[in-house]
């Protein structure tokens, strides 16, 4: 009988992005190993580095022979030597976006003795959900900057769902220079994603998804959402609270442990599940997934940091329990699990000196994972 094997694209990219990555392989590969699977990692060079040397972002034929494979896991891109958006959009972006992964599934869990700024209200901790909408909205990639005030915009973009076409043309009068940036919304991407959320607060056991929006001041896109969310939520059976996104923040920061499963837009997704990693202990434990139906991937939700990249203060958790969001998603459960309690056990009994300088303590990058390893 040969054992099963999953191959892994692994992209740690830049900054901390290998740092953590190579805190978090060994560790996956030890519940492998205890599980009875192994992981085939095929390393890619994508990042600043390679970019600088060779001009090249994402060749097609890597992103077709990742297509072949099992997970991508992907650590961090970008640089402050390179424009921002060349690496996040020429790679992170490009691999959402190619493999229709549609939701970023972002959990933000409180662990044991991992300090948090703001008490929870109902002491239990936290743990909610974030469910981003990981294909459209302003990350469409679709805007333009004018010339002599004017602006003709291409529409074209190509998703799993559908190709868009067309261009809109804007005028400035005066020969006023400006900018435009087009927020798309369409019916499947929002019911897909919010059917994602309704199941997910389903089984948690949960009767109530709360949508971030902004319909007040964007009537258009955030209205449509609304709209269909309503529709889709009501068919789930599932009860749907709209709060407009700037009062969410609001809420959160007095009560961080208000919301069970949010459903959020591309964007403010992205800014509320910073704002909850925060809150939950810090970037450096926040996990993450983009989900798709084909191939999904596993990336933290943090950056590559380059305040902190090369001193081996970044906080390997997040990558490490990101591991286990992709070793769950291959079916292996128990292996995520071990990976989980090993977490947990190394937190709940580690001396103060022996956390990640995230949490006031001194260990290392590679420290961390070592102890954790440790307990596999
Ligand atoms: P960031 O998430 O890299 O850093 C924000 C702050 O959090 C920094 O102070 C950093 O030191 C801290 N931090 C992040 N991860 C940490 C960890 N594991 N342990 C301890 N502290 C941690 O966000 P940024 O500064 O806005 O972005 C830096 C670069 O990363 C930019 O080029 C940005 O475009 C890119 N970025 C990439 C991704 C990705 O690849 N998934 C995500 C976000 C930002
Ligand atoms: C994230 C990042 C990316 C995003 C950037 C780097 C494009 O902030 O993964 O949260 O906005 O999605
Ligand atoms: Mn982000």
């Amino acid at each position: 009988m040969t054992a099963k094997e999953y191959a892994v694209a692994r992209l740690s990219g830049d900054g901390i992005g290998p740092e953590v990555l190579g805190a978090a392989a060994p560790i996956l590969e030890a519940a492998g190993e205890r599980e009875g699977f192994s992981l085939r990692w095929t390393d890619y060079p994508f990042g600043a580095a390679h970019y600088l040397r060779t001009g090249e972002v994402l060749p097609p034929s890597a992103v077709e022979e990742m297509g072949a494979m099992d997970a991508l896991f992907l650590g961090a891109v970008g640089d402050p030597r390179v424009k921002p958006g060349i690496l996040e959009r020429g790679i992170l972006l490009h691999l959402r976006f190619h493999f229709d992964q549609y939701v970023n599934l972002r959990p933000a869990k409180s662990y044991p003795r991992v300090p948090l700024p703001i008490q929870p209200k109902k002491g239990a901790g936290l743990d909610t959900l974030v469910v981003r909408e990981n294909t459209e909205d302003f990350y469409m990639g679709i805007g333009g900057c004018t010339t002599g005030g004017t602006a003709s915009v291409d529409l074209a973009a190509e998703r799993g769902l559908y190709s868009l076409e067309g261009s809109l043309e804007g005028r400035f009068s005066n020969g006023v220079e400006g900018a435009f940036q087009i927020g798309v919304a369409s019916e499947p991407a929002v019911r897909r994603v919010v059917a994602w959320g309704c199941r997910a607060a389903r089984d948690r056991g949960e009767e109530r998804i709360t949508l971030a929006s902004k319909s007040n001041a964007l009537p258009q896109i955030y209205g449509f959402w609304e709209e269909v969310a309503a529709h889709e939520a009501a068919r789930q059976g599932m009860a749907l609270s709209v709060v407009n996104v700037d009062a969410m923040c609001y809420h959160l920061v007095r009560t961080p442990d208000l919301y069970g499963v949010i459903v959020a837009p591309n964007m403010f997704g992205d800014i509320v599940s910073d704002l909850l990693a925060g809150l939950s202990g810090g970037l450096g434990v926040a996990a993450g997934a983009d989900i798709g139906d084909s191939l999904s991937m596993f990336e933290p939700i943090h950056g590559s940091a380059p305040d902190i990249a090369g001193t081996g203060r970044a906080n390997p958790l997040a990558a490490i329990l990101t591991g286990a969001l992709m070793l769950d998603h291959l079916g292996e459960k128990g292996a995520a699990r071990r990976v989980e309690e090993a977490v947990t056990g190394y937190l709940q009994s580690a001396p103060s000196s022996s956390l990640p300088f995230e949490f006031g303590g001194e260990a290392s990058t590679a420290k961390a994972g070592e102890l954790i390893l440790g307990r596999m």
